[in-house]
């Protein structure tokens, strides 16, 4: 089956009692079971308790693993708590390669919660191979990989990032939220795990937080199958019912997002004012070549420097049509102050190395008209640089 086709049938086939042809909402938190431990058996999965199988959000795991033309998937109540369930498979001692340039959430979970545990992290520039190489540690479980990266969209060329993990035996996990399986297919580039926050692009409407874990290794998906169930962070059936719908139009907005990024992030570049645009679809893009090969089209996140926080400030207020929020992915253009917003958890130095400034402004660009988008950037711009 083709991308669209899988995006329309796959995970919601027509209920098999009462022909609904939209999968029902199973809001329950438990079944009844038939004799004691032998649970009711529904579409190949046992059903004993909401919090280790529901039907709907069995359809949701069902539709996401085939989009990544994967065997298995599993749903989350958010991004952070599917990160969350990846580092589960770790042990005290153990460590982990990442990029300096990374979602604030997983950096802070990295830092603030696993290093408790004993778990080593080394941030580096993963966009260089010889970084990555010289990262690893006899002790190095994973490669963590973010391509295109929040904020900076740096891109990381994964399948030579995974050979080299796979050299060294280390698992690798991509976080494919920016691009979604309709833009890159992180498997197939040599990926062990996927990690999507499905609050994002794949449910497209900024009304529902979630998660997504995609791998196609039995033995990695039964551990984070326990895990999964064992820790409990799963999205409730309606809101695996929203992501379900979302996840329909996914091709279609992706390709709207796609062009409207396109255009936004050449209007900001062809401002003799602005020092520097970070979108993966301009020719000037360090990763522009690589993205070209391993992505079908480049997003519709687009960064840009300001002089400085003051100038940002400025700049956001004089906004009308992008809203400052967190978040990204969805209908509306949003606009973010990364410094102070999704990664004030990183600590100043680290985000200055990493090469996030007080001046640095993050577009989530929607699917209003692009003249538009572009008349409300060029508005503010013309009233914070005059
Ligand atoms: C790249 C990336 N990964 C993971 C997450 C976490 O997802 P959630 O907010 O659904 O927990 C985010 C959130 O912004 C993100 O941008």
């Amino acid at each position: 089956m083709k991308f669209s086709t899988k995006l329309i049938h796959s995970g919601r086939p027509a209920d098999s009692i009462t022909g609904a042809l939209t999968a029902p909402i199973y809001q329950t938190s438990t079944y009844s079971q038939e004799s004691p431990g032998s649970p009711r058996q529904f579409e190949g999965r046992g059903l004993s308790y909401a919090r280790t199988e529901n039907p709907t959000r069995a359809g949701l795991e069902n539709a996401l693993a085939s989009l990544e033309d994967a065997q298995y998937a599993l749903a989350f109540a958010s991004g952070l708590a599917a990160c969350n369930t990846i580092l589960n498979l770790l042990k005290s001692g153990d460590h982990v390669i990442a990029g300096r340039d990374l979602y604030g959430g997983s950096y802070r979970m990295f830092t603030k919660l696993y290093t408790k545990f004993g778990v080593e992290f080394t941030f580096t520039d993963i966009t260089d191979m010889n970084e990555i190489e010289k990262a690893f540690r006899s002790n190095t479980k994973i490669l963590w990989l973010e391509s295109p990266s929040n904020p900076l969209l740096s891109i990381v060329d994964i399948a030579a990032a995974s050979k080299i993990a796979k050299a060294h035996g280390a698992l690798i996990v991509v976080d494919n939220t920016f691009a979604t399986p309709y833009l890159q297919s992180p498997l197939k580039l040599g990926a062990d795990i996927i990690l999507h926050s499905t609050t994002k692009y794949i449910n497209g409407h900024l009304d529902v937080l979630s998660g997504a874990l995609v791998t196609n290794d039995e033995a990695i998906w039964k551990e984070l199958k326990f895990y999964q169930n064992a820790v409990g962070a799963v999205p409730g059936p309606q809101d695996c019912f929203l992501i379900l719908r979302g996840l329909t139009t996914l091709d279609i907005r992706m390709d709207k997002h796609c062009t409207n990024g396109k255009k936004v992030a050449e209007y900001l570049d062809g401002n003799k004012k602005i020092s520097r645009v970070y979108y993966p679809g301009l020719k000037s893009h360090p990763g522009h070549k690589i993205a070209a090969m391993q992505m079908k089209d480049f997003g519709a996140m687009v960064s840009f420097d300001l002089k400085d926080k003051a100038q940002a400030v400025t700049f956001l207020k004089n906004l009308k049509l992008f809203t400052l929020a967190e978040s990204l992915g969805g209908i509306k253009s949003l606009v973010c102050h990364p410094a102070t917003m999704t990664h004030a958890s990183v600590e100043p130095a680290m985000r200055l190395e990493a090469g996030i400034g007080d001046g640095l402004i993050r577009l989530s660009v929607g699917l209003e008209d692009p003249e538009d988008l572009v008349a409300d950037l060029d508005q503010a711009l013309k009233l914070t640089l005059s």
